[in-house]
């Protein structure tokens, strides 16, 4: 049986990319710079910037001597502007501490500022020829859709089971072509969408596509837990009607008719005799209504509040009182049509 990385390998040789800039070189500057540049960030948006950075500094040194403020205005553009921090830090460290030679050795390169684990094994392998494994990105939705690992890559336990993966794959020899062919497979066919598995040289033994779950491996990033927010929803109630506010044009709810909202910790009876001139005899909590928006949580506590009404129509423009039919008939949002239907 053809291994894995075989396939890799003669699929790199035919198909993948032979003559982009930082290739066909052992220039560990070079590679390190592009290395750094490609995080996040596609080949084609990278050329341009990548020649710029070097015809300005052609090498560790020329990097190192220069100032912050030059190193971030020709990085302008490209994103992440960490990156470009870490690299101007790293250069000098290399000339302070390795006399501006980049080091070989991958637990040295590994404690630079802004390389991990993936990025001192891509320099490695091709400034040095040595044999260790990548699992950028693109690699990591490479291995999980083959091999058939199904949760979130960026999850602890996840990132290990690829890790051991990208290790036991690893071939003896040809380490360079693997890696580069592991980097164009994932970055031109096994896309994250419409990935092209005719044209990839792993689809007959591929585990996702087998199983027909291309579309759902790797597992997306799970939904943050979204903050939590409570308001008071005022349920003013008199003879059969309820009043109703028209909220703000924009914002949460624009422009709907809506209960009144007030923080929980705010004097009720005193309020809805200053805004609306009802004074309140009765009151009690009612359910509380739980609402998710994108991006918080919202619990509604209901207070129905029975008023005597003072003045004979609120006063405030955008306040209105209606008959209980007529306000489940109203634009209003799905949550306060649950509180007035439940009464
Ligand atoms: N992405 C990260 N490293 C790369 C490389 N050496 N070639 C192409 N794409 C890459």
């Amino acid at each position: 049986m053809i291994s894995f990385a075989t396939k890799i390998i003669h699929w790199q040789r035919r198909h993948g990319r032979h003559d982009l800039p930082w290739q066909n070189t052992r220039n560990a500057y070079r590679i390190w710079l592009s290395e750094i540049m490609l995080q996040q960030t596609q080949v084609a948006t990278v050329i341009p910037y990548y020649r710029r950075f070097l015809r300005r500094f052609a090498d560790i040194k020329s990097l190192a001597a220069a100032s912050l403020d030059e190193v971030l205005a020709l990085w302008s553009g490209l994103g992440y502007y960490s990156r470009a921090r870490n690299l101007h830090r790293a250069a000098q460290r290399i000339v302070a501490e390795h006399q501006g030679r980049f080091p070989r050795d991958f637990e040295t390169v590994l404690a630079l500022p802004g390389i991990g684990r993936s990025t001192a094994a891509a320099i490695c392998v091709f400034a040095f020829g040595a044999r260790h494994a990548i699992l950028d990105g693109n690699v990591k939705r490479l291995f999980a859709r083959r091999f058939g690992i199904a949760g979130y890559p960026g999850d602890a336990k996840t990132a290990a089971r690829l890790w051991r993966i990208a290790e036991r794959e690893l071939p003896r020899r040809n380490v360079e072509s693997y890696t580069q062919g592991l980097m164009d497979l994932g970055a031109a066919v096994c896309t994250r969408g419409k990935p092209r598995c005719d044209a990839c040289p792993v689809a007959p033994e591929c585990v996702a596509l087998r199983c027909g779950m291309i579309g759902r491996v790797p597992a997306p990033r799970p939904r943050k837990a979204l903050p939590q927010r409570r308001t008071q929803m005022l349920v003013l109630l008199h003879a059969g009607q309820v009043l109703l506010e028209k909220r703000a044009p924009s914002g949460i709810w624009g422009g709907m008719w809506s209960l009144p909202e007030v923080a929980p910790s705010a004097d009720v009876a005193a309020l809805c005799a200053q805004r609306y001139g009802a004074e309140v005899v009765t009151r009690a909590a009612l359910p509380a209504v739980a609402h998710g928006f994108t991006h918080f949580k919202l619990d509604i506590e209901p207070q129905r509040l029975g008023v005597a009404r003072v003045a004979p129509r609120a006063a405030a423009p955008g306040v209105m009182w209606l008959p209980l039919a007529e306000a489940l008939g109203a634009a209003i949002p799905a949550p306060v049509r649950r509180i007035l239907a439940g009464l």
